[in-house]
Formats: structure tokens, sequence, C-alpha cells
């Protein structure tokens, strides 16, 4: 995209530095909102020299007439975020619609030199690209109330005051979808078997109408703490990491460590000793050792999440191992390898002296055959005759 514009812009500049009027490569889109709502609005314009963009507004009252937009306009509900790079871009935003809000929005664009000013009309004129926006009243939505405990939990939303068709409804927990409960069109239920962290969340109910509206049951619970793993270990001098998380909703507001010292927690505080750092986000905390000690760190750690419901706890174990430690197997393969290197030498030096025949000792020779046993014996007594 960029480097397209950017080609179009060489082409139009190439022409001798020859103006080239405005010209839209984008135009805002027309849409229905609801009162509360927000709406967006995309205008993109090219030409050479860069386009100026201006919005404009004409209510929807036959008698109005159109009013140009700014930054900040109608009590700071208005938002326009404009670029000129290589082109023109600009968007619109109009935060907490009204019923009045519904209109006509315009997207103005041109480049003339002449195009503000007041006495002198210009021969290109402004070129328009328009979107209507709808603002409808918002229909009210009764959902059952915040959900904290319990099992077979039903919850449900209703809509009074539909001003727009109901085509369905469905639940959603996060990015899933759940089956809804049908019944009536402005009414739906969904059961929740047992209130618990799996079942904890935000349970939005969606009317399909246009736009969606939605409602939404809270399902909380006092956090579920487990421990990332149950027991770290770390070698003498490095850096453990400890982590906790929770898989509940609503998430931690906060999170504290502590060491059990003769079954007693005693608060770790982050920054302690340069060497304790406590790092936390809504989900999980993270409780690094820099210079892992040997006498000092190894123990019970416990981390302890707190929400608006309560609180949850794990214990994480922390096993420090000597620098040493790391050595032991070398050291055992260097033992071993010593002890056969000690067996084979003393071996070798005993067997040293057989060579040298000998009656008395003549089973003392294993690597020997019998065969050659007999021929030694053989000769040996020949010689002796
Ligand atoms: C537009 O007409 C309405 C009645 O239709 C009137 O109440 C309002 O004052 C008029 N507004 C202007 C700006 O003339
Ligand atoms: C929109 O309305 C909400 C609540 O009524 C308010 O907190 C917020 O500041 C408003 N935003 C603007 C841009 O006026
Ligand atoms: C304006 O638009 C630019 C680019 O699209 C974006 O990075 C920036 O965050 C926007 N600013 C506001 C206030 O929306
Ligand atoms: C728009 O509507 C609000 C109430 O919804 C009202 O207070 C305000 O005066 C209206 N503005 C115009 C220009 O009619
Ligand atoms: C829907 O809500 C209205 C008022 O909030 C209530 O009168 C009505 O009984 C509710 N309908 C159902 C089916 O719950
Ligand atoms: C459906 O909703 C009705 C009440 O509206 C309830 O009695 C029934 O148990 C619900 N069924 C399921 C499967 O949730
Ligand atoms: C702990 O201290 C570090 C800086 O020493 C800081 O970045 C971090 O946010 C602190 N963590 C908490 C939970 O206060
Ligand atoms: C908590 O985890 C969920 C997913 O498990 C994620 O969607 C949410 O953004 C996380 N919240 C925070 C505060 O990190
Ligand atoms: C957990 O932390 C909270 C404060 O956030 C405290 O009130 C509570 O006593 C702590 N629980 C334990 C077991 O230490």
């Amino acid at each position: 995209m960029e480097t397209l514009l950017a080609l179009l812009g060489a082409l139009l500049g190439a022409a001798g530095g020859a103006s080239a009027a405005a010209g839209f490569i984008k135009s805002p889109l027309s849409q229905k909102k609801l009162t509360d709502d927000s709406v967006e609005l995309h205008c993109e314009a090219i030409g050479n020299p860069i386009p100026e963009i201006q919005w404009w507004f004409e209510g929807a009252e036959p008698n109005e007439t159109a009013v140009q937009l700014w930054d900040g306009a109608w009590h700071d509900r208005v938002k326009i975020n404009a670029t000129y790079k290589q082109h023109s871009t600009s968007a619109i935003y109009v935060a907490n619609l009204t019923l009045n809000d519904s209109g006509t929005y315009e997207c103005r664009a041109s480049n003339d030199p002449d195009r503000n000013h007041l006495s002198k009309s210009p021969k290109v004129k402004w070129i328009r690209s328009q979107a209507n926006v709808i603002v409808i009243e918002r229909p009210q939505i009764s959902t059952t109330p915040e959900v904290t405990s319990g099992s077979n939990v039903l919850i449900s939303c209703n809509v009074t005051e539909a001003s727009t068709e109901i085509k369905g409804h469905y639940w959603m927990k996060g990015e899933t979808k759940l089956l809804s409960n049908e019944s009536a069109p402005d009414f739906t239920s969904y059961l929740i078997p047992k209130v618990d962290y799996e079942t904890s969340g935000e349970y939005h109910c969606i009317f399909d109408t246009t736009p969606l509206l939605r409602g939404t049951v809270y399902v909380k619970v006092k956090p579920h703490v487990v421990a990332y793993k149950k027991s770290e270990h770390g070698n003498e001098g490095d850096t453990g990491v400890l982590t906790c998380k929770s898989n509940s909703y609503p998430s931690v507001t906060q999170w504290n460590w502590f060491k059990i010292v003769d079954g007693v927690p005693q608060p770790v505080v982050n920054g302690t000793e340069d060497r304790f750092f406590i790092k936390s986000g809504g989900n999980r905390t993270d409780l690094r050792i820099t210079s892992l000690n040997l006498e000092k760190d190894p123990g019970e750690y416990m981390c302890n999440g707190t929400n608006e419901l309560g609180e949850g706890s794990a214990v994480v174990g922390l096993r420090v191992r000597s620098r040493l430690a790391a050595l032991w197997p070398f050291l055992g393969i260097v033992a071993e390898v010593l002890v056969l290197v000690t067996i084979i030498f003393i071996y070798e030096k005993r067997r040293q002296p057989n060579q040298v025949p000998d009656d008395d000792d003549g089973g003392s020779a294993p690597l020997k055959s019998n065969a050659a046993n007999y021929k030694d014996k053989n000769v040996r007594q020949r010689n002796a005759n």
C-alpha cells in the first residue's frame, strides 16, 4: 500500500511538477449505531499537492445546514486524527452518540490553492464523499445479578423496548459461543452447572439485531491460585524464578509473597537485599531471586493473590544445589576410571612374575588356555629332564 502510494505520488509529481486534482481513495461508510455507542469514519485522498481534508455534518432535520466539524467539537465528543504524508488520511470519532447525531457526515478534500479564500471562488471545487449515520435508541437489557456461588445457576437477559427486529440470541464467554436456552425472542437464559474457577468469567448475552445488543452477567470467584511448578531448583549463585498463576475471574488485584519459616509466613518484600524482585500482573506473579544462597534461600515460599471476593494461595518449594553438586557426576566418572585403572594396574603387576614359570602356581594364570598350560608344563618337564 505504502509503496503503491509512493509510486502514485512520484508519478503525480514527475509530470514536470504538474499539479493533480484531489481524488478519494477511501470513502466513509454509512452505519447504524445505538445511543451511547461511538462511531468512526475514515477518509483518504491523493493529489499533488497533498489535499486538505475537512469533515462536515448535516443533521437529519430538513431545515438544518451543514456545519464544519473540528477536533474537540460537540463538547469534546468529536476527535479528528489526520495525517498528511504522501497522501492525506483523516479519521473522525464521535463518542457518546445521541439521537440528534444522526445525519450526514461528509468528507471534503481539496488541494486548490484558493480553496479557503473567502472572496475568490476556487476554479476546482472541494470534492465530497458522504456517509449516513443513524443513531437509534438503545433498548434496555435487564440481566440477572452477578453470581458468586451456587450450582445449577440460571443466568438470563431480557430486552425491553427493542426498536429493531430480534433475529435470535446466543451467549458468549470470552471467545467461546455458548448454547442459549431458547425460549422467547426477547429473553434468553444460560445454565451454569457449578460456580467455580473454571466457570467464572463474563457472560455476554447477545441479541442478533442491527446493531448487535449485548448484556453482561458477571460470575465471580475468589482467586484460584496455582504454582506454575510445585518445586523449583537452581544452582548456588544463579537466579531462581518462582511463579504463581491465577486462572479465575476476576483477576487478582494484589499479589503477596511469603517465605515459610518454621511454619510461619514471613513477607518477602520487593527489592530486599537487592536480590528479591517481584513482578506481578492480573494473572501471574514472579518472584525472582538473584545469586541464590545455599544457606538462606532453600525452603517453601507462598504466593497469595487477593481480589474483591477473597484470597487464594499456593506454595512453591525452592531447592538450591551447591556449585560442587554439579561436579559430582563428573567426579564420579573420574573416580570410576581411577578405580578401573588401579585394578588393571594391580592385575598387570601381579601377572608379571607369573611369566616366570612356576610349577606351584600353575592355576593363577586364568587367561592362559589349558592347552598352553599343558604345553608349558611339558616344556618345563623336558627342561628338568
Ligand atoms: C428546525 O425546525 C424545527 C422544527 O421542525 C425547529 O424546532 C428548529 O428550531 C429549526 N431549527 C433551525 C436552526 O431553524
Ligand atoms: C461519554 O460518557 C461517559 C459516561 O457518561 C463519560 O464518562 C465520558 O467521559 C464521555 N466521553 C466523552 C468523550 O464525552
Ligand atoms: C492517529 O492515527 C495514527 C495513525 O493512524 C495513530 O498511530 C494514532 O494513534 C492516532 N491518534 C489518535 C489520538 O487516535
Ligand atoms: C441533542 O440532543 C440532546 C439530548 O439528547 C439535547 O440536549 C441537545 O440540545 C440536542 N442538540 C441539538 C443541537 O439539538
Ligand atoms: C423482562 O423485564 C421486565 C422489566 O425489567 C419484566 O417486567 C419482565 O417480566 C421481564 N421478562 C422476563 C421474561 O423475565
Ligand atoms: C431453560 O429455561 C427454563 C426457564 O426459562 C428452565 O426451566 C430450564 O431448566 C432451562 N433449560 C436449560 C437446559 O437450561
Ligand atoms: C519491584 O521493584 C522493581 C524495581 O526495583 C519494579 O520494577 C517492580 O515494578 C516492583 N514490583 C512490584 C510488585 O512492586
Ligand atoms: C488473564 O488471562 C486471560 C486469558 O487466560 C487473558 O485474556 C487476560 O487478558 C489476562 N488478564 C491480564 C490482566 O493479564
Ligand atoms: C494474603 O494477602 C492479604 C492482603 O492482600 C492478607 O489480608 C491475607 O492475610 C494474606 N493471606 C495470608 C494467608 O497471608
